[in-house]
């Protein structure tokens, strides 16, 4: 085979359908963030602000934060030096997975090096400690959960999103007997709606299965002490597992489950994407326990955060643009083609040093591609005024553009 052609064929799809991706090479500015500055690739930096984040809260430059990681760097050093079993467990581990456990209510939690090998390992891994185990999944879970449900083989039902009718139908079709579980999330990242946890957990019970929810976009912003809609809702102790990220609303990196001692034990034992894998640094450990410590008792960022959102959107609205809005904290503004999205981003980043990355396909279905505005309690109101501005003069010049392309 001709190896070099075969990756050229590949990348020029991308690029064909115009959803080639381009990294934006930038360095936030502690203490300044959503500032940051872009190195452009002509070699010059340009001072930006970041609209797209997942840095929610800003929690990546809390002083809490960072002087608690200071402080185990110099205490135990950079790296933990080991797997869980072989001497990667230290007291930084131990105090966040009791610090996770706590939010959500649990017995027990387990930590990973993302929410995504979280949710690929337990969910494969699931099928394997439950033989004939059928997974039904919410058509727009996350890749993560779908690649786990996939590797893990045996039955799964994917039914329509948030379509617990669907579901039902789906649940009644199966042998009565068989062990099920029920898979999806609380805020779906793209649109910025809710899964209906109520129900879906009512489901769930009626028919015998377990329910694993996936809170990545939702700990610390929702919930009294930021456990997330299921804790909003006070639903946490009757979901079985949950799923979250220390890398969003929590500043740092890392994901984890939360579950019965039971369930923790037996993925702790089972799960290849566990055992074997160095553990997380301890200073990153000490961030995020730090963080999530202090998440608990932090209810006015989280109220500033939705106020934000909140704000965002009726601005928007007001200039007329077509943003979705499910009263959750995201803002995606649907521009439904690849080619004017990647123009628009572009464009507000090099004229106005705004920085919105463009999702396209397959993140989000084709004619559905956006731009995703994650306001956060740090982006102050000139941020707000500049981007309102910058996006009501883009719209009508590219609204033009479209009308050229289509005449
Ligand atoms: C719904 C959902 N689950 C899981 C993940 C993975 O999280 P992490 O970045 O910690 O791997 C993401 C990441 O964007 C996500 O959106």
């Amino acid at each position: 085979m001709d190896y070099d052609a075969q990756l050229d064929s590949a990348l020029d799809r991308l690029h064909q359908e115009g959803r080639y991706r381009t990294f934006i090479d930038i360095a936030r500015d502690k203490g300044h963030f959503p500032h940051a500055v872009w190195h452009r690739p002509d070699g010059r930096e340009q001072p930006i602000t970041v609209w797209c984040g997942n840095d929610y809260l800003g929690m990546g430059q809390h002083p809490v934060v960072i002087s608690a990681m200071h402080e185990a760097l110099d205490a135990v050093g950079a790296g933990s030096g080991g797997t869980r079993n072989i001497s990667g467990t230290t007291v930084y581990h131990k105090r966040l997975e009791a610090e996770l456990a706590d939010l959500h209510g649990k017995e027990s939690a387990l930590l990973f090096t993302s929410a995504y090998i979280a949710n690929d390992a337990t969910l494969s891994t699931l099928k394997v400690l439950f033989p004939g185990l059928i997974i039904y999944s919410d058509a727009l879970n996350h890749a993560s959960m779908i690649e786990g449900i996939r590797r893990g083989g045996g039955l799964k039902r994917i039914f329509r999103h948030n379509d617990v009718a669907h579901l039902r139908e789906l649940l009644e079709a199966d042998d009565p007997a068989a062990p099920k579980l029920i898979a999806f999330e609380s805020v779906y990242s793209m649109d910025g709606d809710f899964g209906p946890i109520k129900a879906l957990v009512e489901l769930a019970e009626e028919f015998g299965a377990l329910t694993y929810l996936d809170e990545v976009h939702a700990v610390g912003m929702y919930g009294p002490r930021g456990g997330g809609v299921a804790e909003e809702l006070g639903l946490m102790g009757r979901i079985d597992i949950i799923n979250a990220t220390l890398g969003k609303a929590v500043g740092v990196v890392g994901g984890y489950i939360a579950a019965s001692a039971k369930m923790c034990d037996a993925i702790r034992s089972y799960a290849p994407g566990f055992i074997f894998t160095t553990s997380l640094p301890p200073v990153i450990a000490a961030g995020a326990a730090a963080s999530v410590a202090h998440l608990k008792t932090d209810r006015a960022l989280r109220e500033k955060h939705q106020t934000q959102a909140k704000i965002l959107k009726l601005r928007l609205k007001g200039l007329g643009l077509p943003i979705i809005d499910h009263g959750s904290h995201i803002v995606p503004l649907i521009v439904g083609d690849p080619v004017h999205t990647k123009m628009i981003s572009d464009m507000l980043l090099s004229d106005f040093g705004i920085y919105v990355q463009p999702i396209n396909f397959p993140t989000v279905p084709r004619g559905t591609e956006r731009l995703r505005f994650t306001p956060s309690p740090v982006h102050g109101p000139k941020e707000m005024d500049a981007l309102v501005r910058a996006l009501d003069s883009l719209w009508s010049h590219c609204a033009l553009n479209r009308a050229e392309l289509a005449g």
